[in-house]
């Protein structure tokens, strides 16, 4: 069986629900307390066992070539200043046993069409698709937590969370039917339905392991909805081939594409965060005290 080894990272969009934010940075760097989003995708990627890191980037997108490469200046200036714990911080963003590549996708024609850059890269291989705007909070990494999943069904596999109808209209939403326990086999996927046309609310979250037959079909896929290359488009054809099962994770979801689950990533971070964790509670706390004392 092969296993998931590489890893793509579609990090060439615009980022228009951040602006201005995102107008010369990329949103995949927006820190969550002190880590850039795509810090977290790469670590939980890697943490399943991925070596191989393939960004799909556009303009305007160095920033995050240049967080996993080696910081020449900055490391030498630590270093000089005796700031070891810093220094290992610094060289951690990318452990010595894995590589990445950086591929630029020229227009923005879609997540589908992205990840159809990554064909020569991944070549016959299953893969992982990790959108790090969906930032994951989990006791076992939600990306291994698939790979566990595909290795016991050799299926592709497509993170999904019950979510509420009235938002179907923001993710692709999947017709399945329950196999086992948190396993549903897919019959249907439908990229961004009206509420009404949504056929169920398991909507899927930015974490994907297909096999590369994917590449086959996103070749002929055309656009849809929002005029884009549709990644679900392509995993619909596939349906037509093979058996997708649909994996509802253990853990949490912050749609950090979003102003307000950006905020509530944040603030649960940064409660968890070993350094500031008790005094941002106990700031938090105040707040709420003080809100009710006002009230
Ligand atoms: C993309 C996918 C969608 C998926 C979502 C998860 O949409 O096209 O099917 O449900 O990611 O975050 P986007 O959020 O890029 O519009």
């Amino acid at each position: 069986m092969d296993k998931v080894r590489k890893a793509v990272f579609p990090v060439a969009g615009l980022g228009t629900r951040f602006l201005p934010a995102t107008k010369a940075s990329p949103k995949e760097m927006l820190p969550v307390v002190d880590k850039p989003l795509i810090q977290y995708a790469v670590e939980e990627a890697i943490s399943a066992g991925c070596d191989q890191l393939i960004f799909i980037t556009g303009r305007g997108k160095r920033a995050i070539a240049d967080h996993f490469d080696v910081s020449y200046e900055l490391e030498i200036e630590l270093e000089r200043k005796g700031k070891k714990a810093l220094l290992e911080q610094v060289r951690a963003v990318l452990p010595s046993h894995v590589s990445t590549i950086v591929l630029r996708q020229p227009y923005p024609l879609g997540l589908g069409h992205a990840v159809l850059m990554a064909k020569p890269v991944v070549g016959n291989e299953p893969f992982a698709v990790l959108l790090a705007d969906d930032l994951m909070l989990a006791d076992e990494p939600v990306l291994t937590q698939m790979v566990h999943q595909y290795e016991h069904y050799q299926a592709g596999i497509l993170g999904v969370e019950e979510i509420p109808l009235e938002h179907s209209s923001r993710y692709g939403v999947v017709e399945a039917r329950n196999w086992d326990e948190n396993i549903y086999q897919v019959s249907r996927i439908v990229e961004k339905p009206r509420p009404e046309e949504a056929p169920s609310n398991l909507g899927v979250v930015g974490r994907y392991i297909l096999p590369a037959r994917i590449f086959h079909f996103l070749e002929k896929t055309q656009s849809g909805a929002g005029g884009e290359i549709q990644l679900t488009d392509a995993i619909a054809a596939l349906l037509g081939e093979r058996q997708v099962l649909a994996y509802r994770f253990q853990g949490q979801r912050f749609d950090c594409g979003d102003k307000l689950g950006y905020l509530q990533a944040t603030m649960t971070f940064a409660r968890l965060h070993p350094e500031i964790g008790p005094a941002f509670t106990e700031y938090l706390q105040q707040i709420c005290q003080d809100q009710k004392m006002g009230e």
